[in-house]
């Protein structure tokens, strides 16, 4: 899937199973990275989330002179300031990361030196007032660069660090964001080697699970924090950073309430015994992983393993359940999709935090859930939600995303529907928030009935432009990539590699060759027996080779099977002469891709010449023909068109305007209502 995919067509999906790697939590990310590089010695950082978060944080770390490496099993090695002051002449740029911001500006400002720290024009709109003032009221002298009470900020202490005032305690403000106190209890052990640190919240302290995080991660940095309440914070004399040495990011506990959810939605796959969620436990400090407890009480089976949490389905139908969602305001979300699947209407209670966030939440989810069928009703700070009657109740939905990534995430899970109708993702990409590869680590670990499986074929003559269109409208739908002329181009490779012959009397040997092919194909390369052979296999002597290999009915047979195993979730766009006639005879879409030879035998001559290869139309043109005629009167799978394939002659037409008529006919194809008709 990439940034060219408008939409993804979810076929509906049946079973799951397997182990699942989700990203490092973002909000620990952060915090271990300033923490390693505020310690004495090597931190060797596991399972790190890859955001554009964590690059702004690691770019500024590297800025001030942190050591920062890449160890050879994907551990991130960060070098600690120890007692090196940070060094730094440009402006530290910090993206539109808050925490980053927030907690590098404390730190910075403490250790003396002359910073200047900016971010994007929405980070110069975030508060940091309340932050500062806490700074200005210890003795740090910090400068607003362009409006006052936010960034960027200038921090001017080239003196070396300020003499600060400890006597009383250091208040801050708590009920604005609790990254301002995050910043200030990560920063204040640093001041507290001789004497003891107090901080006072002013105010009532709101997202009090992140300040826990916080706590946790001091406390495996060597500094135990003690706590009276949510309102004091005393730092001990003698505080002092030390690396753990090793440390492994939680996966993202938010993250991981979708497999969580997948998990109790059906059985488990055949020979599987679950779906295994890496990397997280119960006792994970992020507060989302009381999503557990709820997803518990509607049903699913969810045990703590050492390799991390095994789910399993547990009650059936789930059960509706009323909650109070304050604790899980980003996990709940989760809720109101498995709600669809439980057995009443499900009220989630106190999420009104949920109108101000990527977009209005509560409105959104509503919206998009009636359109599965459901019935939803919304209040300034609940939702019910009761799940479609009977599976003739469910709808094929086009879910709109609202740029909103725990959408796009959560309603997936609506492709699990007893129905077994497709869902409709709008703007999938919008995941890369937090979870960038959700789509591939979700299709991982689910399966679905073969028949349910969305293929396009694309069939045609050499030449005609079938392997540019059928890899253009597989990205846009995000579907997989099959192009089966590789595949006996391969089995000619193969034979000339093993000295067998391309003819008829080899017929048995070619069939072994080709039924055991070692071909991998990794991010648009071919390997053979883990040679990358991409441009080899394009050669004419290859291409000359598959068109007599192609001739044999024992090598066609021994290419089904792998060729039926490209056929995966979410879907696959295929390519050749026989997709729609014999290999997927049941596919969704039959193209028949066709181009007058005059056409293809010059657009091949162009190819050849922009690859330096002389050639003259006239003899490419007989060579296409003869081909076609060859391919055309085979005795097995004779390239033709399906009965139910569209024809498309693309002579005059772009490849564009070619892709852009293939998906008006899936558009066509596919049972979603229109934008209108919702
Ligand atoms: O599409 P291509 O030029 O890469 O195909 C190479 C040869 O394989 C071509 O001569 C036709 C044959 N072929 C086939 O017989 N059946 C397919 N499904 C795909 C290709």
């Amino acid at each position: 899937m990439t940034a060219r995919t408008p939409f993804l067509d979810l076929p509906p999906l049946s079973g799951v199973g397997g182990r699942v790697q989700l990203p490092g939590s973002k909000s620990i990310s952060n915090r271990v990275l300033l923490l390693a590089a505020l310690s004495d010695g090597t931190t060797e950082v596991r399972n790190l989330l890859e955001s554009e978060d964590t690059r702004v944080m690691l770019d500024a770390l590297r800025q001030l002179g942190c050591a920062v490496d890449a160890a050879e099993d994907g551990a991130l090695r960060i070098t600690g300031l120890g007692a090196h002051a940070p060094r730094v002449t440009q402006p530290l740029f910090l993206g539109n990361a808050g925490t980053a911001m927030r907690p590098l500006t404390a730190a910075l400002a403490l250790l003396g030196g002359a910073f200047e720290l900016r971010g994007v024009a929405r980070m110069h709109e975030r508060p940091i007032k309340d932050l500062v003032d806490a700074l200005r009221q210890l003795g740090c002298r910090i400068d607003y660069l362009g409006a006052d009470g936010y960034p960027p900020l200038r921090i001017a202490h080239a003196d070396g660090p300020p003499a600060l005032r400890l006597d009383a305690p250091v208040q801050v403000r708590g009920d604005v964001s609790s990254q301002f106190l995050t910043a200030l209890l990560m920063a204040l052990p640093l001041a507290a080697a001789t004497r003891e640190v107090v901080i006072e919240v002013v105010g009532e302290l709101i997202s009090k699970p992140y300040v826990q995080i916080t706590l946790e991660l001091l406390a495996r940095f060597g500094v135990h924090v003690e706590r009276d309440g949510w309102q004091r914070f005393r730092i001990p004399a003698g505080s002092r950073y030390r690396s753990p040495g090793e440390l492994l990011v939680e996966a993202d506990a938010s993250s991981a309430s979708y497999f969580i959810a997948a998990g109790a939605l059906t059985e488990p796959i055949a020979g599987q015994n679950g779906l295994q969620i890496s990397g997280i436990h119960l006792d994970a400090i992020q507060g989302d992983i009381r999503f557990v407890d709820a997803a518990r009480a509607m049903g699913a089976r969810v045990e703590d393993t050492a390799d991390g949490l095994l789910v399993t389905r547990g009650a059936w139908p789930l059960k509706a359940i009323t909650l109070d969602c304050n604790h899980i305001p980003d996990a709940a979300m989760t809720l109101a999709a498995m709600a669809l699947y439980a057995d009443g209407p499900t009220l989630l209670t106190n999420i009104a935090s949920w109108r101000v966030k990527e977009t209005d939440r509560i409105a959104a989810m509503a919206r998009e859930l009636r359109k599965l069928g459901a019935t939803a009703e919304e209040g300034a700070d609940f939702l019910r939600i009761t799940p479609p009657a009977t599976p003739a109740d469910w709808r094929a939905a086009r879910i709109h995303t609202y740029d909103d990534h725990r959408i796009a995430m959560c309603l997936a899970l609506a492709a699990f529907n007893p129905a077994r109708l497709p869902v409709r993702i709008e703007d999938p990409g919008c995941v890369a928030k937090t979870f960038p590869t959700y789509f591939e680590t979700l299709f991982g670990v689910v399966r679905a009935e073969p028949a349910d499986i969305p293929v396009v074929c694309i069939d045609g003559p050499s030449a005609s432009g079938k392997g540019t269109l059928a890899a253009q409208v597989a990205e846009r739908l995000g579907y997989r990539l099959l192009d089966s002329g590789a595949l006996y181009r391969l089995t000619a490779l193969a034979a000339m590699q093993a000295g067998v012959a391309p003819v008829a009397e080899n017929e048995a040997r070619l069939a072994a060759l080709a039924g055991a092919l070692p071909a991998r194909f990794v991010a648009g390369r071919v390997l053979l027996a883990g040679e990358d052979v991409t441009d080899r296999i394009r050669g004419e002597d290859v291409g000359m080779d598959a068109s007599r290999v192609s001739q044999l009915p024992a090598v066609r047979q021994a290419l089904v099977a792998l060729q039926h195993d490209f056929a995966r979730v979410p879907g696959l766009v295929a390519d050749g002469r026989d997709m729609g006639t014999v290999i997927f005879p049941g596919a969704a879409l039959k193209i028949y891709l066709t181009a007058s030879a005059q056409c293809r035998a010059e657009r091949r001559h162009k190819q050849l010449i922009s690859q330096g290869i002389s050639a003259t139309i006239a003899l490419l043109r007989a060579d296409l023909e003869a081909r076609d005629a060859r391919d055309m009167q085979r005795s097995v799978a004779p390239l033709k068109p399906a009965q139910d394939a569209l024809l498309l002659d693309n002579s005059g037409m772009t490849v564009d305007e070619t892709v852009d008529q293939v998906l008006a006919w899936w558009q066509a194809r596919r049972p979603f209502p229109s934008a209108q008709a919702v």
